[in-house]
């Protein structure tokens, strides 16, 4: 079937992208506003675009019109964030802060969470999570009046001890960190322990195998 979307109304857009587009990994994103007050929240409009210059985007709604939420309107202000991951043991806390608190609301506090120092921004990161992203505004682009896209620089990032294997070689153990990622609709979720290898293809492998047909 297809879907025109020059047609189809923005609320079944959503519906459609959201529900295909799977599975989404999640930025639980902490920021601070300018007098410091802790907030946190989880995005799954969100991926790691590229490594030089190493950039994240996060795509940030607003509740009204002209409003970009607390996170994005943090980011326009101080220009700074952490994108935390979410591992499966925190999904239940990473809901938590997903409810519509007022702005003077430590979603962290109301999660039972807690932070540690970043080192090179002032937001701090969830201390419980496995990794965290040091972020830098690198961009934001107002798509229009009630939706941003927050393009983050990464200025450094952390890994839980247990799952670096080779610090110098930058081997992370990522089943180790057992993240989770979003699928469709209001409350579902995708673990990532059910894998498969795929080792690219090189040009002569690719030749040896049409050869050998
Ligand atoms: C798993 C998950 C993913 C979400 N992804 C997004 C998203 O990509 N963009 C968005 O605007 N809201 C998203 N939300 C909703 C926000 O997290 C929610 O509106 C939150 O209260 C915003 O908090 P803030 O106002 O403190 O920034 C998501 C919620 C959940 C539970």
């Amino acid at each position: 079937m297809l879907f025109d979307f020059a047609v189809v109304a923005p609320e079944n857009r959503y519906k459609l992208l959201v529900s295909t587009v799977v599975p989404r990994p999640i930025a639980w994103v902490v920021t601070q506003d300018l007098e410091g007050r802790l907030n946190a929240a989880p995005f799954s409009f969100f991926n790691a675009l590229s490594q030089e210059p190493p950039l994240v985007a996060l795509g940030i709604g607003g509740r009204t019109a002209g409003d970009v939420k607390d996170t994005g309107n943090n980011i326009r202000a101080t220009g700074e964030f952490v994108v935390n991951l979410v591992p499966a043991s925190l999904a239940e806390q990473m809901n938590v802060t997903a409810i519509d608190f007022s702005a003077d609301i430590d979603e962290l506090a109301e999660a039972g969470l807690t932070t540690a120092a970043s080192a090179r921004i002032k937001p701090p990161r969830i201390a419980e999570s496995p990794v965290a992203l040091e972020c830098e505004r690198y961009m934001m682009i107002d798509v229009n009046n009630d939706r941003s896209i927050v393009l983050g620089r990464v200025v450094a990032m952390h890994v839980r001890d247990d799952a670096v294997m080779d610090a110098a070689k930058c081997y992370i153990d990522t089943p180790k960190l057992d993240l989770i990622g979003r699928m469709h609709g209001r409350g579902w979720y995708a673990r990532t322990t059910d894998r498969f290898d795929l080792p690219r293809i090189a040009v002569s492998e690719w030749a040896k195998r049409k050869a050998a047909e």
